[in-house]
């Protein structure tokens, strides 16, 4: 089961009235966009996830509802251009970042280094590029790079040292072989804190799926796709992802640096977005929902 984050926050800053159109570009198993559809009876849903899973099981859920939805089987860096093709007037866009509970726990997808499976960890089941390429392919430097940016781990050279020694031998087929070579190449203090796996692991997962390039992208699109009055929610798991969209946020929000001096600003310099919120879960949420203690979600609205 996947227990959905920040849920009422996110679908409270949504604002919604029964005609929104709405688009969800994380649709995994529909909690969120199960509360957006059942909100909107007038209105009209459009998802997009690439999982194949995900789908079915959302689109079950979303049946009984009722079906004023259309679900997009694709990644959401194709979100301008699947949206032009449908409507002008969208009234928000919710993005729910990261992998969905069920991803992480079917084994065989290889996202989660507590469980035993061959190096996957694509979101979209039919690309080419797999964690087995990354860790058996990459050179030396790309690694480091990759575990260095997107995973800010502080022992990045020497893991990737250990993983080029490793494959040498033979190539690293699965995750808990690449996990122990992790385990082994960190010093034991840093072990005892926390896995040290996990950062690794994130990393080869961005840079399989291309996840900040490909939301850096979408997220510029969807301020785009908004009308007046309309809001991007975005729910984020790492400061990575966070910063993505602090960043943006800021830049469409704020008058340009030139022109901040100036006693009145000229009516088409004055921003077309405003910042709305940028929360945390509550210590109740993490306490019920462990997966929530990194989240972090941003709203900005489009003033003109
Ligand atoms: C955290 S889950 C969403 C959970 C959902 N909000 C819920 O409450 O059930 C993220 C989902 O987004 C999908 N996803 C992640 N990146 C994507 C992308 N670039 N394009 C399309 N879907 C993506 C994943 O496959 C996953 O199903």
């Amino acid at each position: 089961m996947h227990e959905s984050v920040l849920l009422t926050e996110s679908i409270n800053y949504l604002n919604l009235n029964n005609k929104s159109v709405i688009v969800d570009c994380t649709l995994g198993y529909a909690g969120h966009s199960s509360q957006i559809l059942k909100q909107i009876p007038k209105g009209y849903l459009y998802a997009f996830d690439q999982d194949k899973e995900a789908i079915k099981e959302a689109n079950k859920k979303l049946k009984q509802i009722n079906t004023n939805y259309e679900i997009i089987n694709t990644n959401f860096v194709n979100l301008k251009n699947e949206i032009n093709k449908r409507t002008n007037e969208v009234d928000g866009i919710l993005f729910d970042l990261g992998v969905s509970s069920p991803q992480l726990d079917e084994e065989e997808r290889g996202f989660s280094f507590h469980k035993d499976a061959k190096l996957d960890m694509r979101m979209d089941q039919t690309q080419n590029l797999t964690a087995f390429e990354v860790v058996n392919k990459y050179d030396l430097n790309k690694l480091i790079h990759i575990f260095k940016t997107y995973g800010e781990e502080k022992y990045a050279i020497n893991i990737a040292k250990a993983i080029v020694k490793n494959r040498q031998i033979k190539p690293i087929e699965t995750t808990l072989e690449l996990s122990e070579i992790i385990k082994n190449s960190v010093p034991e203090k840093y072990r005892r804190n926390h896995h040290p796996a996990r950062k690794v692991f994130q990393a080869i997962r961005i840079e399989v799926n291309d996840e900040l390039n490909v939301f850096e992208k979408a997220l510029k699109d969807s301020l785009t796709l908004i009308k007046k009055g309309g809001r991007v929610c975005v729910i984020t798991f790492h400061s990575l992802e966070d910063r993505i969209c602090k960043q943006i946020f800021k830049e469409v929000s704020s008058v340009p640096k030139e022109l901040q001096n100036l006693p009145v600003i000229p009516e088409e310099y004055k921003p077309k977005y405003k910042i709305i919120a940028n929360i945390k879960p509550t210590k109740e949420e993490i306490e019920k929902n462990h997966r929530s203690r990194s989240a972090r979600l941003r709203v900005i609205e489009r003033s003109k």
